[in-house]
């Protein structure tokens, strides 16, 4: 039995696996529809969200599986103090596997380590964001034609941001990545990163200001400021607007760049951006769809 807690849970080459099933499930998607019937996923969120508990519940029912689970703490046991682990044994008794999400990092991987079913790591506080990193590849994959070769701006809150953490060690396996981290100084790259980075002889630079590296990008990875995992309101409210990516910033940008973010977006890019040919965040989120599709498949050793 398999659990994804981290995108490099994955061999390379079996994300190369993966993501070609999720384009071919995108193409055909009727050849799916029954591949899991007779399966349930549990989806357990002790902690909000929008795309990734309804990707995972949308990959299920179009692959003919059913869905059972939580979207709030406080509408599970959890709020009468049970814990993670006895939860996941419960879990594991009414369905064939299960995505986590949790405010506290690790706590996945204490409910995979108590689990009879796999279990997906579905955002653990700060730490890792493995399906959105999945999401993110398939997305670069499929729209920029490759994942080597890259020259990456990651703007915006890259001290909390989960999904920057997880797609930096995901994309550090690939041949000649280039990282611009784009931040303010309060909210800069953890240093395990840049050690991490550092190691493994992996250029990067560190910037202020946007428009100043924007030109030289294949791809700008926008992150919203983590209001929740600010300790006070006074710094969030400083810092929440640092970056607004408009249509006069983009100008400065080449034609073939992608603009991703992992959404929820609340100032960072201007709805104007949405109808450039280059902001590609809502296709990303259907992407989210059809890589969960073929994650679930292959946990289950259906594909
Ligand atoms: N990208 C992402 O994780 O969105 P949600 O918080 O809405 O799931």
């Amino acid at each position: 039995m398999r659990h994804l807690m981290s995108p490099l849970d994955f061999t390379t080459g079996e994300l190369d696996k993966l993501f070609d099933l999720a384009n071919d499930m995108e193409k055909h998607m009727e050849r799916y529809a029954h591949i899991c019937e007779g399966k349930k996923l549990a989806t357990c969120f002790y902690e909000p969200s929008t795309r990734t508990r309804l990707s995972f519940e949308a990959a299920m029912l179009n692959l003919g599986g059913q869905v059972i689970g939580f979207s709030d703490a406080a509408s599970s046991s959890a709020s009468k103090g049970e814990s993670v682990s006895d939860t996941i044994r419960v879990i594991s008794c009414y369905a064939d596997i299960c995505a986590m999400r949790h405010p506290k990092e690790g706590a996945p991987m204490v409910a995979a380590q108590r689990s009879s079913i796999p279990v997906i790591n579905a955002g653990d506080g700060g730490h890792q964001h493995p399906t959105q990193t999945l999401t993110d590849l398939l997305t670069i994959r499929s729209l920029q034609g490759r994942l080597s070769g890259l020259t990456i701006g990651l703007c915006g809150d890259l001290k909390f941001g989960r999904t920057v953490h997880s797609l930096i060690h995901a994309l550090s396996r690939y041949d000649d990545i280039h990282f611009i981290f784009i931040s303010p100084e309060e909210l800069r790259i953890p240093d395990y990163i840049t050690d991490m980075l550092k190691a493994k002889g992996i250029p990067y630079e560190e910037v202020i200001r946007l428009e100043e590296r924007i030109p030289s990008l294949d791809l700008l990875y926008m992150t919203r400021v983590q209001r929740e995992r600010f300790f006070n309101e006074e710094d969030y409210v400083r810092l929440k607007d640092f970056y607004i990516l408009d249509m006069a910033k983009l100008s400065l940008a080449r034609e073939d760049m992608l603009v991703l973010h992992p959404l929820p977006r609340v100032n960072e890019i201007s709805v104007e951006v949405d109808d450039d040919p280059r902001a590609v965040y809502f296709k990303q989120a259907q992407y989210g769809v059809y890589v969960r599709m073929a994650l679930i498949c292959t946990l289950l050793g259906l594909a």
